[in-house]
């Protein structure tokens, strides 16, 4: 078990490159596979859950060339239909290589996906999607397996604006013949990012990024060059990090839009934020006021920020309530913030925060990326060492995060194996 050792108590400050997109590359590594030619990726970080989903395309058959920035993804001999089993259940996102299999290949096994255990995330949606798209969904012994003569055309209305059903559908839609639509589609940029990448191949996807998507089928795609979006939730981390510790930072490499909420909550507990193109600086006040949450799918305040708001807000002046409307199971990491002093009640949906004037050291445990992410948080601004142990989903979703935050003056050493 790997652990993070963080002497907190630093004020960060200098400058920060946010990476590429962890949740806009998965879909898009997914895509990849519906082009028979070859597709050249720029700014896919470098992080254990992208290299999962490329092991998952090498396993296929794809050729894959990764040199610095640049991964090339050439899918034309792929031999396998079936998505492995111990791969498929180390994260959730794996769940749209099966819309992008079925689009090509008209067929795909795979099991129920793994990933962050923040609820219970079921795939209802994307099943029952392909099912209207006229493709047969099979379950057994604990496998699926999806097939059709032709992908139809549908009219499809979500009943919650599901990112990852969105997508698988986008996905499966896209070699389809006739014009697909989804009704109440989510509308993350992560959607406008895969949809863009697609067009770019010659897809014909129009109105990714509002409510209702249209994908008209094309025969087949082309080779081309496409650059993964900034990552939002990366972002938003180090504003919080920043934040947490009285700090003053230049997030650069981020598109501001993407986190407006965020940045509306940071301005309300007392942080001064310029906003310039590709970058937004932050200057915290010497105390942190308190702030209501309430998480909702975009553009509202994004789930995967609620618990590294929600740690930042341990030390902040006054009551601050969180509500989480996305994941039921997003609190796990209220009870060790606890361990370092935190003040905070759970009922339901919602935790009740009384900041405190200071969180003390302490060893903790990360139960999920975002959650283990939040005690780094915390760590850094509580007095002397803390521990944060199992930080092997953290890993998974951010790229070099200790050498970023010591570069900004903070200190943080990863240990163990
Ligand atoms: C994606 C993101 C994740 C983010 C989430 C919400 C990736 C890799 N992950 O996850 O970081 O927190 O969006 O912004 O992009 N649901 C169902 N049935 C389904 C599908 C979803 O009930 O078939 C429920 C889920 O249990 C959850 C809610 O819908 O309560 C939102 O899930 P969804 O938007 O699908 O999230 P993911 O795509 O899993």
């Amino acid at each position: 078990m790997k652990s993070y050792i963080i002497e907190g108590g630093r004020r960060l400050h200098g400058e920060v490159n946010i990476s590429g997109s962890k949740n806009a590359s998965l879909p898009i590594i997914a895509a990849t596979i519906l082009n028979a030619d070859t597709t050249k990726l720029y700014n896919i970080p470098k992080i254990q859950d992208t290299k999962i989903t490329l092991e998952i395309l090498r396993i296929l058959g794809c050729k894959i060339r990764r040199n610095s920035g640049k991964i090339e993804i050439n899918s034309k001999n792929i031999t396998k239909t079936e998505i492995p089993e111990d791969l498929m259940r180390q994260m959730r996102s794996t769940v749209v290589l099966a819309g992008a299999i079925l689009g090509r290949f008209k067929e795909v096994t795979f099991t129920y996906p793994g990933g962050c255990e923040i609820g219970a995330r079921p795939i209802d949606l994307h099943l029952e999607a392909f099912k209207k798209m006229g493709i047969q969904v099979e379950e057994k012994a604990g496998f699926i397996r999806c097939s059709c003569d032709k992908i139809m055309a549908a009219d499809i209305n979500l009943d919650f604006p599901s990112v990852g059903a969105t997508e698988n559908i986008i996905l499966a839609a896209t070699l389809a013949d006739g014009t697909t639509v989804i009704n109440n589609a989510a509308m993350e940029p992560e959607i406008i990012d895969l949809a863009n990448c697609l067009n770019r191949m010659g897809a014909k996807i129009q109105g990714a990024g509002t409510n209702i998507v249209k994908i008209t089928g094309v025969k087949k795609l082309k080779g081309t060059g496409y650059k993964v979006m900034p990552d939002r939730i990366e972002a938003g981390t180090f504003l919080c990090a920043a934040a947490v510790t009285g700090g003053k930072v230049k997030i650069k490499n981020v598109i501001p839009e993407h986190i407006i909420p965020v940045i509306h909550k940071l301005q309300e507990a007392g942080c001064k934020i310029d906003i310039q193109k590709n970058v937004i600086e932050i200057e915290a006040p010497k105390k942190l006021k308190a702030v209501d949450i309430k998480t909702m799918p975009y553009p509202g305040f994004p789930t995967d920020l609620q618990q590294i708001f929600g740690s930042m807000l341990t030390v902040a002046k006054g009551t601050s309530i969180i509500v989480e409307n996305i994941f039921e199971n997003r609190f796990k990491y209220i009870s060790e913030l606890k361990r370092m002093g935190a003040k905070a009640v759970i009922e339901g949906k919602t935790v009740v925060i009384t900041g405190k004037r200071k969180l003390i050291g302490a060893t903790v445990k990360g139960s999920d990326l975002r959650g283990g992410t939040g005690l780094i948080i915390a760590a850094l601004a509580a007095k002397g060492k803390t521990t944060v142990e199992n930080i092997e989903y953290v890993l998974r979703g951010y790229e070099a995060l200790d050498e970023k935050i010591n570069l900004l003056g903070g200190n943080i050493k990863e240990v163990g194996g």
